[in-house]
């Protein structure tokens, strides 16, 4: 019998932002960084433990709703959009990934407004108002594009970093803010820390954030949150881990997992594709097939994910039910290149699931595929050796009713997708 995971939210949100900031070795921890910032800045500034640990999550999430590779590189520009509707854009997609989570809703506001320049908080189109933690995270943000500008040792261009933030005080920061930012800088190891291997364990030593635990409960909702980060990406992407979530749930049903199995598959679906954060939005949703170089960095997506997450305690099972989706019986999949003997039943049912998913969903190059013709695929796989074939039966013996499960799930997700990408049209970014 599998025990129910309880799995500390920092770890995951840490996971979370690592894999964001792999797209590009210019934004390499990024998130960390200003988290760290953040957290310091608030802390120098008095703000009590609860509001710390808000603005370090806030921190480690802020640029989530920069969805391309472009516009992540165009933010990390020091003054990168002089009209503020260019420049809150992303806040406010991203704040709509958790204004619906009841863990995390707490972080919306600071997200949206993530951009605010000090001459602009009574501003009266910003929704929300402005918290003093936007400005810090504002702070703490261009301080971090500064220092990825510059490749040279951290304790050779603080000072200029310094020197440029002061020159904003009073139009983009808030004076106060860049005072105690300057006594911050005073301080090798406050430049030290910033850029040291050892952040995660800074930045958990620093909050108590370590006492949230995820129950089964949690840990769904969180990884419904991290499904639609990877997934709203591309209209053609949008309701995948769902559909593959659904039907790894129905296909595990068939076979006697118990219920709390069947929610740890749910979780291992949304979870899937996490890795494919660090691949750019533009080869996602490419209207056509992907060229070699292409698909050899597509190959990461599982790796990473899978590396990512394996010093979560409590999280084994999940990840390998989850990451080793591309695995094959006969050793041929990536990138582990795994056998039969490795595979558990979960993780085989999860392939034929993305498989399943996959074949039936519409791509920028075709349309979805028949029944017949997604049977006989799945069939052609599992007779070479490369995916179950008791599993394949049992899909295609059950195929209406796992099929229908999944349009039922992947309309929901259709639906949440269209709210969520209102908030990319020019309309809810015009004052209101
Ligand atoms: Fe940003
Ligand atoms: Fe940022
Ligand atoms: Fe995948
Ligand atoms: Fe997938």
């Amino acid at each position: 019998m599998i025990k129910q995971p309880r799995i500390p939210l920092l770890d995951l949100i840490l996971c979370l932002s690592h894999i964001i900031d792999l797209i590009s070795s210019d934004l390499s921890n990024h998130h960390k960084r200003v988290a760290y910032t953040s957290y310091y800045i608030a802390e120098a500034y008095g703000l009590p433990q609860s509001e710390r640990n808000r603005i370090l999550l806030a921190g480690l999430l802020h640029d989530c709703g920069a969805l391309s590779l472009k516009e992540k590189l165009a933010v990390a520009d020091f003054e990168f959009a002089y009209s503020s509707t260019d420049r809150h854009r992303h806040g406010k997609i991203g704040a709509r990934f958790f204004d619906n989570v009841k863990l995390l809703s707490h972080i919306a506001p600071l997200i949206r407004s993530h951009h605010i320049y000090w001459n602009e908080r009574d501003d009266p189109t910003i929704k929300d108002g402005v918290q003093i933690g936007c400005h810090i995270l504002h702070l703490a943000d261009r301080v971090d594009v500064l220092l990825l500008d510059n490749q040279q040792d951290i304790l050779l261009h603080n000072k200029t970093i310094l020197g440029k933030i002061k020159k904003e005080s009073g139009r983009m920061f808030s004076p106060e803010l860049v005072r105690i930012f300057e006594q911050l800088a005073q301080q090798e190891c406050f430049w030290l820390d910033m850029v040291s291997p050892f952040i995660d364990n800074i930045l958990s030593r620093k909050a108590d954030l370590r006492i949230i635990d995820l129950d089964l409960e949690g840990l769904e909702e969180v990884a419904k949150l991290f499904y639609q980060i990877i997934d709203f990406r591309s209209p053609f992407t949008a309701t995948h881990s769902v559909g593959v979530a659904s039907c790894a749930i129905a296909i595990s049903k068939l076979f006697g997992f118990s219920e709390t199995e069947r929610r740890m598959m749910g979780i291992a679906g949304y979870l899937h594709d996490l890795g494919k954060l660090a691949i750019p939005a533009e080869i996602l949703e490419k209207p056509g097939r992907l060229t070699n170089d292409e698909m050899t960095l597509m190959k990461r997506h599982t790796y990473y994910s899978y590396r990512i997450l394996e010093p979560i305690n409590g999280l084994e099972t999940i990840s390998q039910w989850a990451f080793f989706h591309h695995e094959r019986l006969d050793r041929s999949g990536y990138p582990f290149h795994l056998g039969f003997d490795d595979l558990s039943l979960g993780s085989r049912i999860l392939a034929v699931a993305d498989i399943f998913a996959a074949l039936t969903e519409e791509r920028p190059y075709r349309k979805p595929m028949t029944r017949e013709d997604t049977i006989s695929i799945l069939r052609q796989d599992a007779e070479a050796n490369r995916i179950d074939t008791a599993i394949v039966s049992m899909a295609e013996r059950n195929f209406e009713q796992i099929y229908n499960q999944m349009s039922i799930a992947q309309k929901a997700a259709t639906h949440d997708y269209n709210d969520f990408s209102i908030a990319e049209s020019p309309d809810i970014l015009s004052p209101s």
